[in-house]
């Protein structure tokens, strides 16, 4: 088992299969190059496969495949696959874009996913083309409609920018709870490679947003990063805070680069990185790097501190 020395079990670790994006949402790399990332430093899925191997014999029992957007990697489903026969009671979730999932989401089902969590910024078309700068909303849409069609479980995920989509909190929330499926509202977190004039909308304006219009309940918390809430009507939303305080209290993840980074937590830029021994074969350095990363995780982000960050989102998902 994989304990830190704040005493967290770490059971859950996000691989970030590609940096590339086909979208540049204003908070994530709005400037971007589309073609970025040489090929050949990536670690092949079999590459992947022989670390995570070691890290569900170490303990991990969730894994979440991310990006950039996985989707745009080729045969991400057979890396599902993969993972799924080596372990059948594995938890294998994505997050994504959505924007591929109308073709994608069958084939990921059948090789084992799990669940997926799909950005879902507006609903609003021309607002969906200006965050993401990407003609995608009747494909986002079309993709949690597949998405449930198959089986998955979904999520959805909005990051919330003052007066960029603020005002849409209650609208998101109600097409959430429409479709029966759990949204969160996550505070946009600052970094450099965001568009400059971005500003938080806070978790307080938030519920704000949403008591004008519900009367919500707050939830025990478990050790999931969102706060939960519940509506009269039992319809359960969900908040995502990294400025908070107590945030990384019951941080249970480390997280893998498509270039063979292992990191132990989203602010903090210390990684060390595994496709050396990987590519030579030596898993038993795997295993101890993989130990060390975690017994240096630090004990919380330093966002609650106010500080910007130079994590590029896109490579590490999010
Ligand atoms: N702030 C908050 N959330 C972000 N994400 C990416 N960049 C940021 C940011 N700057 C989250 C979004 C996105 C997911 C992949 O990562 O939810 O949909
Ligand atoms: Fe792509 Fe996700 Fe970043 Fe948007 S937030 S640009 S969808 S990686």
């Amino acid at each position: 088992m994989l304990i830190d020395s704040f005493n967290r079990k770490i059971d859950y670790i996000r691989v970030s299969v590609t940096s590339r994006c086909n979208f540049r949402c204003l908070y994530c790399m709005p400037n971007t190059p589309m073609d970025w990332e040489p090929r050949e430093n990536l670690l092949s899925y079999e590459e992947l496969f022989q670390f995570l191997k070691v890290a569900i014999d170490e303990g991990v029992k969730k894994v979440r495949l991310t990006g950039g957007e996985p989707l745009i990697r080729r045969d991400i489903e057979k890396f599902v696959e993969m993972l799924r026969n080596y372990a059948p009671d594995l938890e294998i979730a994505l997050t994504t874009n959505g924007y591929y999932l109308p073709e994608l989401a069958e084939k990921l089902k059948k090789a084992g996913l799990n669940r997926v969590n799909i950005s879902l910024d507006s609903l609003q078309r021309e607002r969906v083309r200006k965050i993401a700068q990407k003609e995608a909303l009747e494909k986002i849409l079309a993709g949690i409609d597949k998405a449930l069609e198959v089986g998955l479980g979904v999520k959805l995920n909005s990051v919330i920018m003052k007066g960029v989509n603020s005002d849409e909190v209650v609208d998101l929330l109600e097409f959430a709870r429409g479709k029966g499926v759990t949204i969160r509202f996550i505070e946009f977190m600052e970094n450099s490679f965001a568009y400059p004039e971005l500003k938080r909308f806070s978790s307080g304006e938030i519920l704000a947003e949403i008591g004008k219009k519900y009367k919500f309940t707050q939830l025990e918390r478990d050790n999931s990063p969102a706060r939960y809430f519940q509506l009269e009507d039992g319809y359960k939303f969900g908040i995502i805070e990294p400025h908070k305080e107590d945030f990384c209290k019951n941080c249970n993840r480390i997280r893998l680069t498509a270039e063979g980074y292992l990191i132990p937590c989203l602010y903090f830029d210390e990684a060390m990185e595994i496709k050396t021994a990987v590519r030579q074969g030596d898993l038993e350095r795997a295993k101890e790097i993989l130990r060390e990363v975690v017994r240096n995780k630090p004990e919380k982000n330093r966002w609650s501190e106010g500080e910007e960050s130079n994590r590029r989102f896109f490579e590490t998902g999010g």
